[in-house]
């Protein structure tokens, strides 16, 4: 199987994008694949998740994804970037608040930095899968990704659906298109779902209403586990392998790999 990069976008924050690379990482880990994953959003909070804040904050410009954007920074050896997590099979190019500075809105007027994260990707060839956690915007880093991906994975909080500027983000893919013909949508991924609520079931089903086959299957439920092995610095896979949490994080896995090895209808044109 090709490698393919994996991009999680939703303008709405705390919707779970980084929590869901996070502890996906550990379940596509757990299968042999080799994942890289890319923190594109200046809170650096995938960062933190393995190596905590103080160690992040304090990283230079030079040793995060910042550095692609830099014009200063020049870089024989992409792979210096890259660091261990400390679970086999997972990397990840750190990122922190030097970021922030770069990510600027209208990213389209911003000639060859578009590509930045891309041309960084074309230059490593030792990772099966990449994993893009973004920002809770649609500026220069969520564009340089969806610019750099073959997927898109829309999480979404069951609540209303408006609020969360989903309109915004299909126009925005569908405009990185333009550039990057072969992103596709993987899915729009529930999170945070609590199946006692009357209200949360219903906005499940209006999203599967809209959004028909361009829902996973998958539902990623509202559960202490997933804060508390973040807080253990740990994927719930690693953390606790029998939690309801590592469970549905091994059945998006598989639901994942499945629609891209069988390159299933799923996929809108
Ligand atoms: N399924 C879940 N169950 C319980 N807590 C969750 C779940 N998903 C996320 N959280 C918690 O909600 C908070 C926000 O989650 P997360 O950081 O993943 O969202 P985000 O979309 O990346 O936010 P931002 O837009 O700020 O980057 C975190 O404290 C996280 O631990
Ligand atoms: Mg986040």
């Amino acid at each position: 199987m090709e490698r393919f990069t994996i991009c999680l976008i939703n303008q709405k924050g705390g919707c779970g994008k980084s929590s869901t690379c996070f502890h996906l990482a550990g379940s596509l880990a757990v299968t042999g694949l080799s994942v890289l994953l890319v923190d594109a959003d200046p809170q650096g909070s995938l960062s933190q998740g393995f190596f905590g804040s103080e160690v992040v904050e304090q990283l230079p410009l030079c040793q995060t994804l910042a550095a692609l954007f830099d014009e200063g920074e020049f870089f024989s050896d992409p792979n210096a970037l890259i660091r261990n997590t400390g679970f086999d099979n997972i990397s990840i190019l750190p990122t922190n608040h030097h970021l922030g500075a770069f990510n600027v809105p209208c990213p389209e007027k911003g000639g060859m930095l578009q590509y930045a994260i891309r041309d960084f990707l074309d230059q490593l060839d030792r990772f099966d899968v990449v994993l893009i956690d973004c920002p809770p915007n649609l500026y220069q880093c969520s564009w340089n990704t969806m610019i750099a991906s073959d997927y898109v994975i829309i999480p979404v909080p069951p609540e209303d659906f408006g609020t969360q500027g989903l309109r915004a983000v299909h126009q925005c893919i569908d405009h990185a298109r333009q550039l990057n013909p072969k992103l596709r949508r993987l899915g729009h991924l529930v999170t945070r779902h609590d199946k006692r609520l009357l209200v949360h079931r219903s906005y499940e089903q209006r999203l599967r209403e809209i959004y028909d086959r361009l829902v996973f299957d998958t539902i990623i439920p509202e559960a202490s586990a997933f804060k508390v092995s973040i807080a253990c610095r740990q994927p719930a896979e690693f953390f606790d392998k029998r939690s309801y949490a590592a469970e549905s994080m091994r059945a998006l896995t598989n639901e994942v790999l499945d629609y891209i090895r069988n390159k299933s209808q799923r996929h809108v044109a």
